[in-house]
């Protein structure tokens, strides 16, 4: 954007700027052993048109003082399962208690909960609650995230939450994308494989009739099998869709080189995921998409996360936000349990949560990163980056730019901006 005379906009003087290593600007995704060359030095960030312009304030520039300030590219929520309906406090109590997830879901709690929730929440209430959830995410960092389906069970369930995330995306700052997880837990009255020619059937209709470019399936003894993940891959391709799929998360079936085969963007979850598949992932185009916070939530095993990032894979972080798994919006605190959990740097949680994610989700030519001709999605933190993990459970976001817009200022951080005239 413009500063206030239509000139160029400089945020200047911060004290760290996350850019991406030199001969690297161009890159959709960063292999996560590389992730030490991003540097953090003091610089300015120049913005014109909406887009990031260059990296050197001059004196045409409109000039935002981020004196003391850290400044990061947006990030990107990759996996959330909004929108949905309620929440299941009654379950996490269970859980707390001891109760598997497989024994919540198999007494019809679960996914089936939120199912029953969606479908008799009226579109206005469902709306309202995840525009809440976007303008919370924002305030957090997020300007980027993804919606799926999955609460719908029927389809037209289905297609109603399609509908529902795609009037949610153009109702919120954040750029959106939309994943239809339509093999998310077996329907009443259906075998797994019924479901699935039911799935076929929606197939042909979905692109015209809603948002999504991704399929996604719940990989796990209490949902679909390996084989029906194989068919979602030959699905996803015939239709022109993206395959993602979620894995290896209570137990493990083996599911990473199937996925990877069946040519899958990213496996999700591996929390139960054997060291052995490993070798599958690296060098392949598929992503590990960690989800620690559903991890913390669930008390679930930890992924090889280390290990994966030290092979090469490209890694990325999401929230998983959902009533059940993971009821949170934080993708700082999600940085904060990636670094304590898997071992990991700050550079590799910053990694896997801007670059990585944006091409989790398709987006990364375009955002991401902060590079010359990259969407100016531009965080303002009142901290050094260290702080973000260590200071766990402080929102370090003062400021969140989308396209060079102010989208949301902390208020103690307002004078920037009114410096500025914006
Ligand atoms: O990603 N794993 C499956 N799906 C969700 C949880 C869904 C739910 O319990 O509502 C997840 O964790
Ligand atoms: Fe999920």
């Amino acid at each position: 954007m413009s500063g206030a005379s239509g000139t160029a906009l400089a945020l200047a003087g911060a004290s760290e700027v996350l850019r991406l290593p030199a001969g690297a600007e161009t890159l959709e995704r960063l292999a996560q052993s590389r992730a030490g060359e991003l540097t953090l030095e003091p610089g300015d960030v120049v913005i014109d048109g909406g887009l990031i312009a260059g990296f050197q304030a001059d004196s045409g520039c409109a000039r935002v003082d981020c004196r003391g300030l850290t400044l990061l590219p947006g990030l990107v929520d990759c996996h959330t399962h909004l929108p949905f309906a309620g929440w299941r406090a009654d379950e996490y109590a269970l859980k707390v208690a001891g109760a598997p997830y497989e024994e919540i879901a198999r007494a019809g709690g679960g996914i089936r909960a939120s199912a029953r929730a969606l479908a008799a929440a009226s579109d206005l209430r469902v709306l309202e609650q995840a525009r809440a959830l976007a303008g919370e995410m924002l305030r957090h960092g997020t300007t980027t995230f993804e919606c799926k389906s999955g609460y719908g069970l029927s389809a037209d369930g289905e297609l109603r939450a399609l509908r529902l995330a795609g009037e949610l995306i153009s109702s919120v700052p954040q750029v959106g994308t939309v994943t239809a997880l339509l093999a998310h837990a077996v329907p009443d009255g259906y075998s797994a494989s019924d479901w699935m020619d039911e799935v076929e059937g929606m197939l042909g209709t979905l692109r015209a009739q809603t948002a999504a470019d991704t399929l996604d399936i719940f990989v796990e003894s209490v949902a679909f099998s390996n084989d029906d993940l194989v068919r979602m891959g030959r699905l996803a391709r015939a239709h022109g869709l993206t395959l993602r799929a979620h894995v290896e998360q209570l137990e493990s079936h083996g599911s990473v080189p199937v996925a990877v085969a069946a040519g899958a963007r990213s496996v999700d979850h591996l929390s139960c995921m054997p060291a052995d598949d490993i070798p599958a992932l690296a060098g392949a185009d598929c992503a590990a998409v960690l989800l620690p916070g559903a991890e913390f939530i669930g008390s679930e095993h930890t992924p090889p996360a280390r290990e994966l990032a030290d092979a090469g894979v490209v890694c990325a972080l999401a929230t998983d936000l959902n009533p059940g798994t993971s009821p949170i919006v934080s993708l700082p605190l999600i940085a904060g349990l990636a670094v304590r959990r898997y071992g990991w740097t700050v550079k590799e949680a910053l990694l896997a949560l801007t670059l990585n994610a944006a091409w989790v989700l398709g987006r990364s030519h375009e955002l991401g990163a902060l590079t010359v001709g990259r969407r100016a999605d531009v965080l303002l933190l009142d901290c050094p980056a260290s702080h973000v993990p260590y200071r766990f459970g402080h929102n370090p976001v003062a400021a969140v730019l989308i396209a060079g817009r102010p989208m949301w200022v902390r208020n103690d951080h307002r004078w920037r901006f009114a410096e500025a005239g914006l």
